[in-house]
């Protein structure tokens, strides 16, 4: 009986103790396995008189089912701190500042595209666009710049082969568009070709070989340069400021007859005078005209019958203008902090 009291006082004592898990399996193998001091003890039962062997044999199993129960019990304490030791070193620090994605900016050459392509959508102009290597064909030919017209010169640029070169001009979108409306009867047109141009430069603070444009065409019937005029009114009060005025200058361009460049009052100083406008008063932003006859011809439109106009608009000079913006490579540089000042987001 002492060593069966001093068994359970061991056992418990032990177990109690017990900080391991693995440790703990050694003691459930110990205490409730066929080997061990409990064994050992039941064997001592034979030694007992008779009539003292069933108390003993109780008191024995009443042990090994504590023991088992303790085990049980010490087990999922273990078991439990050693998830919460889990958790703990898994615990991330919300309150921490994460790392911030870097955000990217539009770039402020879209930005001017997109509020010249906004403006139009909302006067029912569609978008076109085309290939950036172009045919001789609709970039000159059908311009009405024949071949060996020295009107070519002035926009010399990178053929890739006799027959294409990167376009000067998006009016080769134009031509294009002209040519397809045709054939689909789908006249009248109003359409904006915005789009990147290559033409051999300088590169200097206000010339890049290539840069973007943006054109627009209206054929119709019955349009006349008062539709022109009222258009590029609507279209530099939008960019410029409700209080703009522009005026028309005689000029040339093959594709346009009569052809005007286009000035709009200064939006800095209104039309006073200032460095902007280099004293003038005026800002020259784009060229534009009446569709030249020939042109309708040659994409199959009967001049006769329908009429139109056309402009266009380098994105560059407008962004320049609009965000005084000293040096046109500041666009082409890619600095972030320059990027950055156009920020819609933040
Ligand atoms: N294509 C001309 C240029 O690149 C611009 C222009 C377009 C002029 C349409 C008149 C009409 O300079």
């Amino acid at each position: 009986m002492k060593r069966l009291a001093q068994l359970k006082e061991e056992g418990l004592a032990k177990i109690e103790a017990c900080r391991d898990l693995n440790v703990l399996q050694t003691l459930r193998v110990l205490y409730l396995g066929k080997k061990g001091p409990v064994q050992e003890v039941m064997k001592m039962m034979k030694e007992l008189p008779k009539e003292d062997r069933p108390a003993f044999g109780q008191q024995v199993n009443e042990i090994k089912s504590l023991f088992a129960s303790m085990i049980e019990e010490r087990k999922q304490v273990l078991e439990e701190e050693a998830i919460q030791k889990q958790i703990e070193s898994e615990k991330i620090d919300i309150t921490l500042d994460g790392l911030k994605p870097v955000i990217g900016t539009i770039h402020p050459l879209m930005l001017v595209q997109q509020e010249i392509e906004d403006v139009f959508i909302g006067l029912g102009y569609t978008v076109a666009d085309g290939p950036e290597v172009e045919m001789d064909l609709y970039n000159f030919e059908r311009a009405n710049i024949p071949k060996d017209h020295p009107a070519r010169d002035m926009q010399d640029t990178f053929y890739i082969n006799a027959e294409e070169l990167l376009r000067t001009h998006t009016t080769a979108i134009q031509t294009r568009q002209l040519e397809k409306c045709a054939k689909e009867h789908a006249l009248p047109i109003k359409v904006i070709c915005p789009g990147k141009v290559y033409r051999r430069d300088d590169d200097d603070a206000t010339h890049s070989h290539q840069f973007i444009q943006c054109e627009g065409l209206v054929i119709g019937k019955d349009i006349r340069l008062s539709d022109l005029k009222g258009t590029l009114l609507f279209l530099a009060q939008k960019m410029f400021g409700e209080s703009r005025t522009i005026r028309f200058r005689p000029s040339y361009f093959q594709f346009t007859e009569p052809s005007v460049e286009v000035d709009v009052s200064c939006h800095v100083c209104g039309g006073k005078g200032c460095s902007v406008c280099k004293g003038t008063g005026w800002i020259e932003i784009l060229g534009a005209g009446m569709v030249h006859p020939n042109v309708l011809e040659m994409a199959g439109i009967d001049s006769k019958e329908y009429s139109g106009f056309a402009f266009g608009i380098g994105i560059e000079r407008v962004a320049m203008l609009k965000y005084g913006i000293q040096d046109i490579r500041n666009f082409y540089t890619n600095d972030i902090r320059f990027l950055k000042t156009f920020n819609r987001f933040e």
